[in-house]
This record gives structure tokens, C-alpha cells and sequence, in this order.
């Protein structure tokens, strides 16, 4: 029985490295052959991941220089298994001394302790730390690359931190133009700049906040999706849940649709441009597993940094007394502005995988003549 470190059937994504070990990577394998693909591709997306130099960012700010170990030859990749990885550059393992004894709250640390007696890597979550989510942007970039051939395009943004939400009804366009033209990740810049008072008024209180990122991936064919168990929905919120920090996953309407009446939440069919549309969608593009052809849209809740400066309650595991504990390192005071492109390549992923076994990217990509 395998470990749980790989994911998808046609698009298998097995991602490898610690926060504080040599390197974080991923090894991508059933990607097409003939894909053009560069180093520039899946760098460019792992920059998305590193917000500008602000106060609402960590101090540890790793170069992230993307290295491709195989799977490419002459910019197209062979149909072999790609690996990529960066290099973890700016680890200080001795600031989590303490946490070998005395478990972070809101971390994996008791738990991993228990399950691997002890064994696993605890510098800076090892395993278990945001950082791996490079191995997903990086899984990300080939996914995307991979779609784009069939004109699918994937933007998530932050749509709340803390108390303040996007109110304002946002165009494709908006969400394409901005998102990135803000620290936190949010193409509405005014409501921008309040998230970023948030993030910073949390700081100063030693505290943190979390949010909520929403993904929209566009001209996602009709019928992606294997009923009943690998349906659309339950492999992207699945690929989501990886996320570390994730504490929700919501399609359309999601909960609210609980509150709604049948004839308020059906998304009703019309014909636009000679095509079957839906006047509504409630059901974030998925019907019975499958894409319904309108957008699909996704929204994750992600909690605030479980490492905050506030002193807090635990135990000495060893001496099995309670005891308090002040978490030092190097922490985003919000997840949020980073959580944003990993969304968007676990989605990215996730649709790789389903349009790859639906056949509507081709398992052989045609040879340039
Ligand atoms: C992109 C990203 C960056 C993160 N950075 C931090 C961080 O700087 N400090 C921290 O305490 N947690 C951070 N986390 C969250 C923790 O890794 C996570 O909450 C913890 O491992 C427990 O897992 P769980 O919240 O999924 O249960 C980050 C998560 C992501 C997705």
C-alpha cells in the first residue's frame, strides 16, 4: 500500500522535500509527449507564490530558482516522468528545538509525532509545512501548460481576509488584470489595501487571520469527471483538502444553497451563441460529478497562521505537564496571499488529470513538422 504522497490516475503528481531538508520537488508522470514546456513556465508560476517584500509576508524569502532534473528534451517534454524541484536555501532548523517536546497548537506536530513514533521531521513542519505547496505550484505549471492547449484558463483570488470581504461583483477581466498587481492577491484594490490593514493590525497583536480564496477555471468542456467516486468535485476538493491549511471547500452556491428553495438554486438552461448555457450557477459548474460547461467555481477557507507570536497553552510531551509556549520562526501573519496560485495548481492538477482521462487532451500530442 503506497503512502499518501501521490495523486491522479493519467496525471500522477508525487511531490517530495521537507520545509528544512535539501529541497521540495515534485515528479510529474503522464504528461503528454510534445508539450513545449521551459524552465521559464514553471518558474514563472512559483513567483506567483512570493508576494512582494512587505510586512505582510515572512522573513524567509527562499529564491525558489526552479531546476527540471528530467522528462524535457529540446524544450518539449518526452512523455517521461518530469522532475522538479528548488532548493531549500534559507532553513534555521534551530528555531524548532522546542517543538520536538512541546507540540505548536494548530500544527501537525503531536499528531506526526504519535504516528511516526518520533521519526519524522519536525524542522519547521517538516513534512507538513506550507512550503511543500511549491511542489504543487510546480505540478501546477505543467497542468496548466497542459490546459492551455484546450483554451482552459484558471484564476483564483482573494476573496476575504479576516472580517473584510469583496463585496463587488468582479469581471473575468478584473480578476485577470489585478489580482496580481496586489500583495494580498485581490483585483478589488481598494478592498485590497483594507485587507492588508487586517493582516497588519493582527500582526501587531501578535495574532493572525485567515481568509477565503475563490477559483474560477474557464472553458472546461462538458462531461470531465468520473461518477461516482472520482467525480469532478470530490477529486479537486480532495487535491484542495491537501492544501496545508485548508479548512473548507465550497462549489457555487455551497452552503447557502441549504438555505435556498429548489426553484432559487436551479440553474436553469437557455441557449446563448448556439450553445447550451445555464441562466444562474449555483452549482459551480459541476452536475453529478461532471463539468456542466459553465465555469467551475470553487471556494476554499483557509485558517489563520496556526504560529502566532501570543503566548499559548500546551504540553511537555516528555514530562506530560502543561506548560505554555511562544512559537519563534519566520511566519506569514495570513496565508492567504500564497495560498492563492496553489489553489489555482491544485485545480490546474486536478483538471490535467480529468480532461487527460475524458480524452479531451490527447494522450499524444501531434509532432511540429
Ligand atoms: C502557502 C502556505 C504557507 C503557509 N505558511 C505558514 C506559516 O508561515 N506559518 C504557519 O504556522 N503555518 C503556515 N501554513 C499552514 C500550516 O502549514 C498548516 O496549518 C499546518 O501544517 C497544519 O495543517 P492543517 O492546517 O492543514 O491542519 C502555510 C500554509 C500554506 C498553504
Amino acid at each position: 500500500m503506497l503512502a499518501g504522497n501521490s495523486i491522479g490516475k493519467e496525471f500522477v503528481v508525487t511531490c517530495f522535500g521537507e520545509s528544512h531538508g535539501r529541497c521540495v520537488g515534485v515528479v510529474v508522470d503522464g504528461c503528454p509527449a510534445g508539450l513545449p514546456l521551459s524552465k521559464k513556465d514553471i518558474q514563472r508560476e512559483i513567483d506567483k507564490r512570493i508576494p512582494p517584500k512587505s510586512a505582510i509576508v515572512s522573513a524567509r524569502r527562499e529564491k525558489d530558482v526552479v531546476e527540471i532534473l528530467s522528462g524535457i528534451f529540446n524544450g518539449f517534454t518526452t512523455g517521461a516522468p518530469i522532475c522538479t524541484l528548488v532548493w531549500n536555501q534559507e532553513a534555521v532548523p534551530s528555531e524548532y528545538n522546542k517543538i520536538r517536546q512541546i507540540p505548536r497548537p494548530g500544527h501537525a506536530d503531536y499528531p506526526a509525532r504519535i504516528k511516526y513514533g518520533g521519526f519524522s521531521d519536525y524542522r519547521g513542519g517538516g513534512r507538513f509545512s506550507g512550503r511543500l505547496t511549491v511542489a504543487f505550484v510546480m505540478a501546477g505549471a505543467i497542468a496548466k501548460k497542459l490546459l492551455g492547449l484546450v483554451g482552459v484558463e484558471i484564476l483564483a483570488y482573494a476573496a476575504g481576509i479576516g472580517k473584510i470581504k469583496v463585496e463587488k461583483k468582479l469581471t473575468i477581466e478584473e480578476i485577470r488584470r489585478s489580482t496580481y498587481k496586489s500583495a494580498v492577491r485581490c483585483p478589488d484594490l481598494k478592498c485590497a489595501k483594507a485587507m492588508e490593514e487586517e493582516i497588519l493590525k493582527a500582526k501587531s497583536e501578535g495574532d493572525s487571520v485567515g481568509g477565503v480564496v475563490e477559483c474560477v477555471a474557464l472553458k472546461v468542456s462538458v462531461g470531465v469527471g468520473e461518477p461516482i467516486f472520482d467525480s469532478l468535485d470530490a477529486d479537486i476538493a480532495k487535491m484542495l483538502f491537501a492544501v496545508p491549511a485548508v479548512k473548507a471547500v465550497e462549489f457555487g452556491a455551497g452552503f447557502e444553497a441549504a438555505r435556498m428553495k429548489g426553484s432559487e438554486n436551479n440553474d436553469t438552461y437557455a441557449i446563448s451563441s448556439g450553445k447550451v448555457v445555464t441562466s444562474t450557477n449555483n452549482s459551480g459548474g459541476v452536475l453529478g460529478g461532471m463539468s456542466s460547461g459553465m465555469p467551475i467555481v470553487v471556494k476554499v477557507a483557509i485558517k489563520p497562521t496556526p504560529s502566532i507570536s501570543k503566548e499559548q497553552r500546551s504540553v511537555n510531551l516528555p514530562k506530560m505537564k502543561e506548560t505554555l509556549i511562544q512559537v519563534g520562526g519566520r511566519h506569514d501573519p495570513c496565508i492567504v496571499p500564497k495560498a492563492v496560485p496553489v489553489v489555482e495548481s491544485a485545480v490546474a492538477t486536478v483538471l490535467a488529470d480529468h480532461m487527460l482521462r475524458a480524452g479531451v487532451i490527447p494522450k499524444v500530442l501531434k509532432e511540429k513538422k
